[in-house]
């Protein structure tokens, strides 16, 4: 499961709305890249937790309630962050689910997000099974050699497979679902908060190696947000309606080592673009009203909706599906800014919309 959002300025939400009309209109044609790969935890994942057993899945009412066809494992009431960066490259679908994707399908893309996943394996692993980095990873080796096959010519693949775009987002979950369970992991007891950024963050760079390796070359690394705004969180640690201060700078520790990550992965392979997409910037708060951070569905003890919750009649003007993860009109916010960056704080070196751009020596 991931967090995302902090108390998200009403003017914003508004904002975000207004988008909405465009990208109703502006997902037809080619898309600007051939191919658009998802990694990540539940704010990207599509259904990939659906048949494994977890609780940390979201196949069930209300999630989905404004997706056109209803619940089908999205942590969210309609599209997430993965589905509309896609339709602002131009995909005409969505991206289908490692755990679905057909044949035909593969060579244009493939999710392999899962809820409450992380950089490390046990991360989530109280609430059952996941698919974490490593195993993501893994996945895409299957489907770059099915790729091979079905488009048999090996340098068109490689050439394929450098012009995709690759979206990563790790991490939450090894907070939420690990660091900050003491009863259930031991890192808390190992690492200093400055330590555990340090490993997760020397872990991830191996981790993007290897997708470089399978020949990734346009890839674009999510921070976290802010953590310790979520409604889950503030209501775990008992700070009665403010965020969790500590658990925010814990946060800030690991994404303030993705910026000279990402400079070290763009040095070492000058071929390859990395950049990073600073989802607390994106978030904070710039005047105007805060919206209370609420959950709009009722909740589950761990945060998830309750299955066929009534859930509030506005979820353009909720930050919180529920007590973790963004309503689609919060997920709008951050795909646009991420696509097309409205600040230089926003993202580093370049927004998606460049790294599609980009000509380098791939
Ligand atoms: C294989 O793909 C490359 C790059 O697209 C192309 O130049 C070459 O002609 C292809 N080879 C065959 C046998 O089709
Ligand atoms: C929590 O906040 C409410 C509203 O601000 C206040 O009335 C209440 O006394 C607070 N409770 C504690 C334990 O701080
Ligand atoms: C990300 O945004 C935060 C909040 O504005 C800022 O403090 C931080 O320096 C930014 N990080 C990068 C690498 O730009």
């Amino acid at each position: 499961m991931a967090i995302k959002l902090c108390q998200l300025p009403f003017a914003l939400l508004i904002i975000g709305l207004a988008q909405l009309e465009t990208f109703v209109v502006g997902t037809t044609g080619v898309p600007r890249v051939p191919c658009y790969f998802i990694f990540g935890d539940s704010l990207v994942d599509c259904g990939n937790n659906n048949d494994l057993e977890t609780a940390a899945k979201a196949n069930y009412a209300p999630y989905g309630m404004d997706f056109p066809t209803g619940a089908n494992g999205r942590f969210t009431n309609g599209l997430t962050i993965a589905d509309l960066i896609g339709q602002l490259l131009g995909f005409d679908h969505f991206i289908p689910s490692y755990a679905s994707a057909r044949d035909e399908e593969i060579s244009s893309g493939v999710n392999y997000g899962s809820g409450s996943a992380g950089i490390r394996e046990e991360t989530g692993k109280h609430l059952g099974d996941r698919v974490c980095m490593d195993r993501q990873l893994r996945h895409h080796e299957r489907i770059t050699s099915r790729i091979r096959v079905l488009q048999q010519n090996k340098t068109f693949t490689n050439e394929h497979l450098k012009e995709c775009i690759y979206i990563v987002n790790m991490g939450n979950n090894d907070y939420i679902n690990n660091y900050l369970m003491p009863q259930f992991y031991k890192t808390s007891h190992k690492y200093r908060m400055e330590q555990y950024s340090e490993v997760l963050a020397e872990q991830y760079t191996k981790q993007l190696k290897k997708l470089y390796r399978l020949g990734a070359r346009r890839i674009a690394v999510f921070g976290l947000g802010m953590l310790g705004c979520a409604p889950a969180l503030m209501q775990r640690f008992e700070t009665n309606g403010t965020c969790v201060d500590w658990i925010n700078d814990a946060v800030m520790l690991f994404n303030n080592r993705l910026h000279p990550l990402v400079e070290e992965l763009n040095y070492v392979y000058p071929n390859a673009r990395f950049t990073f997409i600073n989802l607390t910037n994106i978030l904070a708060p710039k005047g105007g009203e805060p919206l209370p951070n609420k959950p709009c569905c009722p909740v589950r003890p761990d945060g998830q909706c309750v299955p066929n919750g009534v859930c509030c009649p506005s979820r353009s003007l909720s930050v919180y599906i529920d007590s973790f993860h963004p309503t689609e009109i919060a997920n709008i916010l951050l795909a646009t800014r991420a696509y097309k960056a409205q600040s230089n704080l926003d993202v580093y070196p370049m927004d998606i919309g460049q790294l599609t751009r980009d000509r380098f020596d791939a």
